[in-house]
């Protein structure tokens, strides 16, 4: 059986449908209940619904075999599995945003609210700015509103969210989309099951370019 497991919401719904057109269906999965595992023991798959920031300990720890993260949540938390396929899925970035007015005072220490401190620390290091970072959990756009930040780092999809609260893409830092990713060992005792799924898998994101 091959344990996979689905980030919860709307994305979650878009993979599972990719895999079913792959050939691993599941249809107990439709049912329309709160169940979070379900099986399918003549495909040989069991799939199991999962807060879309955790899928990356369940693969790492080989709760799950495999299973599919954002890119943003493997450079945030850089689990130790492995990144198999872009699924062309979840498309969305990551970018620093601030008010229309502000600019930046090379002088001052920039500061960043953002629930990625990681990503946020790795951007500004590269580019040399010293930053005071903010961790916040939600709603990071209330930051620079007011007043406890100067700019936020964020993902940004349809850019709603920013222009609704008068707030403008300063820089794009990253392109993010939904990745396939394994677990180690797993990849290696049940190598022959995950690669069939990510040949079937790799067509269908090839069939949909
Ligand atoms: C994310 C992100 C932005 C919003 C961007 O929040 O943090 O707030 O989506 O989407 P948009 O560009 O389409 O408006 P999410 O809904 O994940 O909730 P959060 O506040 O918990 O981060």
């Amino acid at each position: 059986m091959l344990n996979i497991a689905l980030p919860k919401g709307r994305l979650g719904e878009k993979v599972y449908a990719m895999f079913e057109n792959a050939g691993f269906e599941c249809p107990s999965i439709k049912e329309n209940n709160r169940k979070l595992i379900f099986e399918n023991t003549e495909k040989q798959v069991r799939y199991f619904w999962v807060k879309p920031s955790d899928v990356a300990i369940y693969v790492e720890r080989g709760a799950a075999d495999i299973g599919v993260a954002g890119k943003d949540i493997l450079l945030e938390y850089e689990p130790d599995v492995y990144e198999l396929l872009d699924l062309d899925l979840g498309k969305c970035r990551m970018a620093v945003a601030a008010p229309a007015s502000f600019r930046d005072n090379e002088n001052r220490t920039l500061k960043v609210a953002t629930k990625f401190t990681n990503i946020a620390a790795n951007y500004y290091n590269s580019i040399g700015r010293q930053i005071d970072i903010i961790k916040l959990n939600g709603s990071i756009e209330l930051a620079p509103i007011l007043g406890l930040s100067d700019v936020i780092v964020d993902i940004v999809e349809t850019g709603t969210t920013l222009k609704e609260n008068n707030l403008e893409v300063k820089q794009t830092i990253l392109p993010i989309s939904a990745r396939l990713i394994a677990n180690k060992a797993s990849f290696q005792f049940k190598g022959a099951q995950i690669e069939e799924l990510l040949r079937e898998v790799r067509n269908q994101v090839n069939s949909c370019d």
